[in-house]
């Protein structure tokens, strides 16, 4: 067992190394980790601030005691998205409109350039006349695979979170800052995009927004809203979150991105992001059952 473990934890070190700040791990392998380091799930101290930026992939435990093996130089990202995108959508209806601007994105040399062979660049889904605009942070693996933003873990739960508002994940808008994934060297993990990469795909966040009109856009978690109001280390989502705020001249409510809720889903987080839900469904005059009401009373 302290082989595999020293063998994931010099991986785990490796990855760091390179940029990656954090590692999808199901709850049952953590339980494994947790018992092996001799930590029980109650002694495992939980992230004092909700939400931090990025969730430390490596446990202070795991801290190197001894210089590690060369090492490894960070791979120079392409740096390619300098000049913005810059366009005019065409005339006529939504979905003219929309489908040029697909195609757009889809094809867009710069995006392309950062995805891997035979993954997908990820364009925004569903309905144009939604009136509710779901912005997440950037395609992860099973994203870039499908193409479709949200449809792994994470998106499951955003599906469930739709749902018990009474919608169907057709009737929304869901769409990503980012079109494409933040590019690591392995094929796992995720790194948060940069400022730059942030910026280079706003243009094309900005015309989902002007296409769809959407009502209230729901921004989900720290680089979501770093992307959409402008980078602020100082930003805590906990403070933010619940509050409205304005993007493009929508009102924009600020909660915690569904991964958030599934490494830390306490009740209390889960029930912050209830109230933000309903918090949008009263803005917006859906009704509101008791049981929808009581849902973490
Ligand atoms: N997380 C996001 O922010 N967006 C996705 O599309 C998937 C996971």
């Amino acid at each position: 067992m302290y082989d595999a473990l020293d063998l994931l934890i010099e991986d785990l070190k490796r990855q760091k190394r390179k940029g990656v700040r954090s590692v999808e791990i199901d709850p049952q392998s953590l339980e494994t980790l947790r018992q092996a380091i001799g930590k029980t799930e109650a002694s495992v101290p939980q992230a004092a601030e909700p939400e931090p930026p990025t969730p430390p992939v490596v446990e202070s435990k795991l801290e190197p005691t001894k210089p590690l093996i060369a090492e490894e130089a960070k791979p120079e990202p392409k740096k390619d998205y300098h000049t913005l995108p810059e366009f005019t959508l065409p005339t006529g209806s939504k979905q003219k409109q929309w489908d040029w601007l697909q195609d757009r994105v889809l094809n867009c040399r710069v995006c392309n350039n950062h995805v891997k062979p035979g993954k997908k660049v990820v364009f925004g889904v569903g309905s144009l006349d939604a009136e509710i605009f779901f912005c997440g942070e950037a395609p992860g693996a099973d994203e870039e695979i499908q193409g479709e933003p949200f449809v792994g873990k994470a998106g499951q739960l955003l599906t469930k979170i739709i749902q018990a508002m009474g919608l169907q994940r057709e009737q929304v808008y869901i769409g990503n800052i980012m079109n494409w994934r933040p590019e690591l060297e392995s094929d796992y993990g995720n790194r948060p995009p940069t400022a730059d990469e942030m910026a280079f795909c706003l243009p094309y966040l900005k015309a989902q927004l002007e296409i769809v009109k959407p009502k209230v856009i729901i921004a989900l978690g720290a680089t979501a809203v770093n992307g959409l109001l402008g980078h602020d280390p100082r930003r805590s989502i906990s403070k933010m979150r619940g509050s409205w705020y304005e993007f493009a001249g929508i009102p924009l409510m600020i909660s915690f991105h569904p991964s958030y809720v599934l490494r830390n889903g306490t009740n209390k987080v889960k029930r912050m992001v209830w109230e933000d839900m309903l918090a949008v469904m009263e803005k917006l005059n859906h009704p509101i059952s008791e049981k929808q009401r009581s849902y973490f009373a």
